[in-house]
């Protein structure tokens, strides 16, 4: 097949660029020799409409609401429910998992769940009540210090290691941070329990009874997890791959990921969706008025769970994730006030024009509060459960860059518009 080519025309002169295709269709023309042959750059604030890298883990369509890991739509996660742990194998090792290697797998998790002394005894140090996600950053940081050997991955067998530590005991992080917030003994894992049930236990058992964990309650968090997992060049996963890129280890790459998932905008608007519909709920805010503020060009206030700079449709895991509210109250025989607010909030806006012309859905943060909150997550745990489930997806995303021979470090250029050349001048002299 002859290669497409694209043409560019500057002050008279033509230049040839190469076309890519993806599996989809996509296209993308390709600049990335052209400052070096040309001495032209590309601007593309936000890098909203620059693809960084080529990959084969996750398809968007944001136009249509579609979303596939390794081919698979995940729709199909649904029913019948595969296991977190099957789903980020896939994710990593480019395809489902045979019986054995997902048992070798869970074994790893089960060696491994257990923190190293030095990094529990961390936890007595920090602040009890310091953000839960600033607690886990500094852990997977930390981890850098106690596993050294691990630092350089030069094989398949200890990129594993490395992957089986960093999923199996961010859980036990994450719970050590509930407890201790909560001033209540650490409860260590238990290898006997899946891994949805491991971290309930460890959340929420007591040194003289254990959690029951129920089905339904463990399948609805498996749910969140799966439909976390992956999300192709979003800002945490672009974190990861620019800290990556400078060949800097996993651990640290997966914690600038946790940094940048942090942020309002990206994984922290979980929790900012919860005390909006908390405010309506207290009668704080009117649904109305909640609509009219985000609408005003005068006011930061963003109707958050809403909007996605790749979904033009409703996103996919929104759809799951609200179906699966519906399912886990029904088999619960509760309801959550907050669930009928969000309903609300959804209509009133997908009714709006202001949200219908510019295409802003409900996207994966607005009704995974709900759900988290009904398995007894507190809502402060909210983005740190996100990080948990995006996990896979950083480790996916770093391994296929490292893997890589052509990956070079990423350097993105600007417009400089600063001062032209200027003298310094003394301090006395200003
Ligand atoms: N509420 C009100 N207005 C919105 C919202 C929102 N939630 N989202 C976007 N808009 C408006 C913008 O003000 C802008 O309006 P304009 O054209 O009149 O200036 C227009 O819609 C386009 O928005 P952008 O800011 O260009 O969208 P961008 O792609 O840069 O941002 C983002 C996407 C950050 C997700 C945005 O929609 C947002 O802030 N949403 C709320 C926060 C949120 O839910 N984040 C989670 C995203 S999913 C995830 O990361 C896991």
């Amino acid at each position: 097949m002859t290669q497409k080519k694209a043409k560019l025309l500057i002050d008279q002169k033509e230049i040839e660029l190469n076309v890519y295709s993806g599996t989809e269709g996509d296209e993308a023309i390709d600049i990335s020799r052209l400052y070096e042959e040309h001495r032209l750059t590309t601007y593309d604030p936000s890098l909203a409409n620059t693809a960084a890298c080529r990959s084969s883990i996750t398809y968007i369509d944001g136009e249509k609401g579609i979303l596939r890991y390794r081919g698979i739509p995940i729709e199909q996660f649904n029913r019948p429910r595969p296991n977190f742990i099957e789903v980020a194998w896939m994710l990593i090792f480019g395809r489902l998992p045979q019986q054995s290697e997902l048992l070798d797998f869970r074994n790893m998790l089960s060696e491994h769940e257990l923190l190293h002394e030095g990094l529990r005894n961390q936890f007595q140090v920090l602040p009890a009540k310091a953000p839960p996600m600033a607690i886990l950053s500094a852990m997977l940081s930390m981890m850098a210090c106690y596993y050294e050997e691990f630092l350089t991955l030069t094989d398949e067998k200890s990129f594993m290691e490395v992957a089986a530590r960093l999923i199996s005991k961010v859980r036990t992080i994450a719970a050590f941070t509930h407890r201790r917030a909560q001033g209540l003994p650490f409860i260590y894992p238990d290898p006997n329990l899946r891994y949805c049930a491991n971290f309930l236990h460890m959340m929420f058992s007591l040194p003289y009874r254990q959690f029951m964990v129920e089905p339904e309650v463990e399948d609805a968090l498996n749910l969140v997890l799966i439909l976390h997992a992956d999300h192709e060049q979003n800002c945490s996963t672009s974190a990861v791959r620019i800290v990556g890129s400078a060949k800097a280890n996993l651990f640290v790459s997966c914690s600038a990921g946790v940094n940048a998932l942090w942020g309002p905008l990206h994984g922290g608007a979980n929790v900012k969706v919860m005390e909006m519909l908390e405010s309506i709920h207290r009668g704080g805010l009117k649904p109305e008025e909640c609509i009219e503020k985000a609408k005003s060009k005068d006011n930061p206030f963003r109707l958050f769970g809403f909007g996605h700079r790749v979904y033009k449709n409703y996103d996919p895991r929104a759809k799951i994730l609200k179906a699966a509210c519906d399912r886990l109250f029904a088999k619960m025989q509760c309801n959550d006030p907050l669930l009928d607010i969000a309903r609300k909030l959804e209509e009133r806006a997908l009714n709006d024009p202001y949200f219908v012309d510019r295409k802003l859905y409900p996207n994966v943060d607005f009704y995974s509060g709900i759900l988290l909150r009904a398995i007894g997550i507190p809502t402060d745990m909210f983005t740190v459960m996100f990080a948990i489930g995006r996990l896979p997806g950083w480790i996916a995303q770093w391994k296929e860059q490292h893997d890589n021979p052509t990956t070079r470090i990423m350097r993105p250029r600007q417009i400089y518009e600063g001062n032209d050349i200027c003298d310094y001048t003394e301090i006395e002299d200003r």
